[in-house]
């Protein structure tokens, strides 16, 4: 399966923070933002990425992940030159897809919960049709509503109702087989000029080919949509980290994990970072991995 980050826009809900800067880049806790779904598609197994993102952008994320080798990755870059929708991704990056399986997630979506590495790795196995991922809001207004016949199959969906149906939000993470990179090509721009991700879904679902994966109330699904909200979010994940001593979205520990690399590079990545708690957090984890005779642990089940 291949990943895509789509990390457009122009962050105008944050101005004057994102006049120069990608939100995506701003700080949530000790770690940029686009380290949250980047590593949601790490714990996938996810390993080919594609970044999609402004020609303003593209080169400060370039200088921050490189080609992704140093995570056991392969990260390209492409450019969005104007705001044309969430599913002009698959437009972007229908070379990237091949003729695989492919996730999207939205660069400034963070996800944390029990045991979300296995709901990822469960519904990223052989996908057919596409499979959403729900969340409980007490504003379904803003966001994409979906409504399922109570076993996981989608049976209605809208993008920001009136009068929503349920209060099950959809997040912006989605699985989909091939078929997404023909139905994007074909989909007209909506009333407000954009290609709809709302619209491929809904594809799926008159085809009875749509899933929606509850994410239970344990879980947090963070906005980082104003100075508020992204205040919130670091706030929660630095509550979360001086607490369990822990570190969420580390991607370094997640490749470790994975077994995309192994200690001794894990430690090297850290070493460059070590005038940081995060660099030396990088460098213990690497240490406890493989315990003096470098031996590999192994990947422990975590609650990412
Ligand atoms: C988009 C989608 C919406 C989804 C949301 C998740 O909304 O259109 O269906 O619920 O992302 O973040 P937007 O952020 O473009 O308003």
């Amino acid at each position: 399966m291949k990943g895509i980050i789509l990390a457009g826009g122009t962050g105008t809900r944050l101005h004057p923070a994102t006049l120069v800067v990608s939100k995506q880049l701003l700080a949530v806790g000790d770690k940029p933002m686009l380290y949250y779904p980047l590593s949601t598609l790490m714990l996938a197994g996810i390993r080919d990425i594609l970044l999609i993102s402004t020609p303003r952008d593209l080169p400060q994320f370039k200088r921050l992940l490189g080609d992704g080798s140093e995570l056991g990755l392969s990260i390209g870059y492409a450019e969005q030159d104007a705001p044309r929708g969430i599913a002009d991704a698959f437009r972007v990056g229908a070379s990237h897809v091949g003729d695989d399986s492919v996730a999207l997630i939205l660069g400034d979506n963070i996800f944390h919960g029990p045991g979300f590495s296995d709901v990822l790795h469960g519904n990223a196995q052989d996908v057919e049709g596409c499979v959403l991922f729900g969340y409980p809001v007490n504003d379904p207004e803003r966001y994409g509503i979906g409504e399922t016949d109570g076993r996981g199959r989608l049976v209605s969906l809208e993008e920001k109702p009136d009068r929503p149906r349920s209060n099950r939000a959809v997040t912006g993470l989605y699985f989909y087989d091939n078929e997404v990179v023909d139905i994007a090509k074909n989909l007209s721009p909506s009333p407000r000029g954009e290609l709809e991700i709302t619209d491929v879904n809904r594809h799926y679902l008159e085809r009875d080919r749509a899933r929606l994966v509850d994410l239970g109330r344990g879980f947090a699904w963070l906005d980082t949509g104003t100075p508020a909200s992204l205040l919130e979010a670091g706030q929660y994940v630095h509550m979360l980290e001086e607490r369990q001593g822990v570190r969420i979205a580390c991607i370094e520990e997640v490749a470790l994990r994975m077994g995309f690399i192994g200690a001794q590079e894990c430690h090297r990545l850290g070493e460059r970072m070590s005038g940081s708690e995060y660099g030396r957090y990088v460098m213990e984890v690497s240490e406890e991995f493989a315990p003096q005779g470098g031996q590999t642990g192994t990947a422990a089940a975590t609650d990412w």
